[in-house]
């Protein structure tokens, strides 16, 4: 068999054969899962120079260097490190390119973990934070100051899924010098590749779709050519690696992403279209719809859509809300998301300082699973009565 290229490749072929080379391991056509701290040196010049592709376990091995070569081949980049939860994906990154003196830019609809790291951690290492509307666009360059070290996006954001102008927020963050970050998770690398927007730094939670099976946390970090180095680097001074056994759960996780994205994205799109005309529900929240406020931005820049959106109750409160989640019977109440089984939250967006948006009720989050729509949409129907009475 000829060695072959995969860079030109339909994204399923891709999934099903990047990360690991099976000639590299005896024809195995999975890696190995390479437990690790102890690495040995032939010699001790080898030695003394660390002159070999692995010396310590912290470092990288065959296992997450399958998974980190699967993600670089997804993202474009230049490198990925592979860290122990998504969360970390987000403050290894942050760590890495912000220091005491430093302003960075958040966008108020980031996940609440980041901006409670940022506004606790990196306040604390003299960082000066601040948010910004999401909505903004290339109206950054009014926030911009000359310490601005970091532009943070998220899109759509956490929740409330607005689109941001990546594209426009990327050019003039950079034409600051500052470094460009974004979440990528919902999308994940086959609906948007960041770094082809002008982003420098993509970062998953790669517990959602890439494990997708609820039973890891995991995260990724990919970089362009310029700030890979500093990103690792800071990786192998924090030590902060994943488990072997983590990290050959997701790389198999990702061999069926595609599949599972299109079934995700299907169901989630029918049950948000149907959700549109269900009294009882003020607005479906979902850039894949036509309705929503980003639909053209999310139809120039994205691919896909996947399987979570939020929906707003046509008034009421804690009480609807409570009614709704207690009335669901294949709906798990449960955080997290990109799982094979579907799940309800009740969102809160008290954390935000910038966008004073109004809702007509209570917003509820929903993450679609891969069971069949029809029963999905009884149970969210039941949910919904229950919310009326
Ligand atoms: C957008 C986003 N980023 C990051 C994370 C953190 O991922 P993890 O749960 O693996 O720490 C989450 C988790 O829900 C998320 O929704």
């Amino acid at each position: 068999m000829a060695k072959r290229d995969y860079s030109n490749t339909g994204v399923n072929t891709k999934l099903a054969h990047i990360g690991n080379d099976p000639r590299e391991f005896h024809g195995f056509v999975n890696p190995p899962v390479v437990h690790a701290s102890t690495v040995l040196f032939p010699d001790a010049k080898t030695m003394a120079g660390r002159s070999q592709k692995y010396t310590y376990g912290t470092r990288g091995t065959p296992t997450s260097d399958a998974l980190a070569t699967a993600i670089d081949v997804l993202e474009g980049s230049s490198g990925t490190i592979v860290v122990p939860s998504g969360l970390a994906a987000v403050t290894i990154p942050l760590l890495a390119f912000l220091s005491a003196g430093d302003h960075v830019l958040v966008t108020d609809s980031v996940y609440f973990p980041t901006r409670n790291f940022a506004d606790t951690m990196l306040k604390r290492l003299g960082v000066e934070v601040e948010y910004y509307d999401p909505l903004v666009g290339a109206g950054i360059a009014k926030l911009m100051k000359p310490n601005t070290k970091v532009v943070f996006t998220e899109s759509p954001g956490s929740n409330t899924f607005e689109m941001q102008d990546i594209p426009a927020i990327a050019r003039v963050a950079r034409s600051h010098g500052a470094v460009v970050m974004m979440d990528n998770t919902w999308a994940t690398p086959l609906y948007f590749r960041p770094l082809d927007h002008g982003v420098d730094i993509s970062i998953h939670a790669a517990t959602k779709y890439p494990a997708g099976h609820s039973d890891i946390v995991i995260g990724t970090v990919s970089a362009n050519a310029a700030h890979w180095k500093q990103l690792f680097d800071t990786f192998t001074t924090m030590g902060c690696c994943s488990g072997p056994d983590d990290v050959y759960q997701t790389l198999r996780g990702l061999r069926t992403m595609g599949v599972r994205l299109e079934h995700h994205q299907r169901s989630a799109l029918a049950l948000a279209r149907w959700l549109e005309g269900q009294p009882g529900v003020a607005r479906v929240l979902h850039p894949g719809l036509e309705s929503h406020p980003g639909h053209a931005i999310f139809k120039r820049d994205f691919l896909g859509s996947s399987g979570i959106f939020s929906i707003v109750l046509a008034g009421g409160g804690q009480k609807q809300a409570h009614a709704f989640l207690d009335a669901l019977e294949i709906f798990g109440l449960g955080y997290s998301w990109g799982g094979y089984e579907s799940l309800a939250v009740p969102v809160s967006i008290g954390d935000r300082t910038i966008t004073t948006n109004s809702y007509e009720g209570p917003i509820l989050r929903l993450q679609i699973g891969l069971e069949d729509v029809e029963d999905l949409k009884a149970d969210i129907a039941k949910g919904l009565s229950a919310a009326r009475v």
